[in-house]
């Protein structure tokens, strides 16, 4: 089987090439109750065979798969970045959503019988200034990816946003609310979810939202480095959300991707039907339990940095409202995502957004 990665170079892409090339971390409890836990990671940092060319995945006595990661026993992990080459330079495939033509030549070379669409457009104040592009990546590539795996009898896996909602509701969205995006990234990100779905393949839309990581863009890293520069920072306290680090996505999609291609008996919750066959395809927000606002968010990241010496002392953070700070393109005031969805199907406890933080620290102060 082969598994093709794209956008193997941004915070999911990243986590999904570590998670799949081995071990999940230890430290999130994503099996619910009576689950057995993840064993150990073994290294650091993305393992060397997942770098520069596709490779093989041998699944030693089931223990992968039991924690969620590739199956079945030989799996072909295929990294793939808009450029051809992984950030440290290792040439790797080259698949640019904007680029139609060239995304079906390199799915007809790569074969792939699982496609993680880890790409997109995701820079949210540009896209309004770069509609046409942001539609492209996001809004149209989701669907040629998607007619490509419906003739070839392949999968997909597709990442979306929170930002499909207007973030008018008063209590957590669920899958099958009316969305309403308020921003050219956002209508972009659900044109993508249409044309997947329109498409006809075998696909899992994954929504998550406040994706943060060790590495590449993200408030985190932002705000550490700011912290590190000025005495106070002025955060938005008024848009609330759950922060969901790369890494628990890559796992839960790991671990998802292990039930959804196992025969239809393994799965749980109810199941739609394609063509008289159950299945779990559809539309799942990912994201983790709890909520705080970006200002909640940023206190919690200097506690944790200074308690683990990541900087000599904290900032102070002072509460804004968003008229406050404006920024190009409008943002979702309520951005929590009910997961309920996701969590009774594959039997997946969601960890409150907290942990996820003590392990990004930990992983930045050991770094
Ligand atoms: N970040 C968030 O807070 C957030 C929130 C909700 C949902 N999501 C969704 O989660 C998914 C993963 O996001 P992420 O946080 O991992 O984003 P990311 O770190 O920005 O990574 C996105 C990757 O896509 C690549 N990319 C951009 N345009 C491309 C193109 N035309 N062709 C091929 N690759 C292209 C980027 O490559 P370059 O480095 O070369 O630009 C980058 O490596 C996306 O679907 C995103 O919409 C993210």
């Amino acid at each position: 089987m082969r598994i093709l990665v794209t956008g193997a170079n941004g915070q999911v892409g990243h986590e999904l090439l570590r998670v799949l090339v081995k071990q999940p971390s230890p430290s999130i409890p994503l099996r619910s109750e009576g689950g057995r836990k993840s064993p150990p990671s073994l290294a650091k940092g993305v393992a060397p065979q997942a770098r520069g060319d596709a490779h093989l995945l041998r699944n030693e006595g089931g223990r992968r798969a039991a924690a969620g990661g590739c199956r079945p026993p030989l799996c072909k992990i295929v990294p793939a970045t808009r450029t051809g080459a992984l950030e440290d330079g290792t040439p790797c495939e080259r698949v640019d959503l904007a680029d139609p033509d060239g995304m079906r030549d390199a799915l007809d070379r790569i074969a792939p019988d699982i496609i993680l669409n880890a790409a997109a457009y995701t820079a949210v104040d540009r896209a309004e200034d770069e509609p046409e592009l942001a539609q492209r990546s996001n809004g149209d590539a989701p669907g040629v990816l998607g007619a490509w795996a419906k003739q070839h009898g392949a999968r997909v896996v597709h990442y979306s946003t929170d930002y499909v909602f207007d973030g008018n509701a008063s209590r957590p969205y669920r899958e099958d609310d009316a969305t309403h995006p308020v921003s050219v990234y956002g209508r972009s990100k659900l044109a993508g979810e249409l044309a997947l779905r329109d498409s006809g393949a075998r696909h899992l839309i994954l929504r998550t939202a406040w994706v943060y990581a060790a590495r590449g863009h993200n408030f985190l890293r932002t705000i550490l480095r700011l912290g590190a520069e000025r005495d106070v920072l002025r955060v938005v306290d008024d848009q609330i959300g759950a922060p969901t680090s790369a890494r628990l996505i890559a796992e839960v999609t790991a671990r998802v991707v292990a039930q959804w291609c196992a025969p239809p008996s393994a799965g749980r919750g109810s199941m739609r039907s394609i063509g008289g066959m159950p299945t779990l395809d559809g539309t799942y927000h990912l994201v983790t339990s709890g909520q705080t606002s970006w200002c909640g968010f940023a206190r919690a990241i200097f506690e944790r940095a200074r308690a683990g010496g990541l900087l000599a002392r904290a900032p102070t953070v002072e509460a804004i409202r968003t008229i406050e700070y404006p920024t190009k393109a409008a943002r979702p005031a309520w951005s929590v995502l009910d997961t309920t969805k996701l969590r009774e199907t594959f039997d997946i406890a969601l960890p409150d957004w907290q942990h996820g933080l003590d392990e990004v620290i930990g992983e930045l102060t050991h770094s």
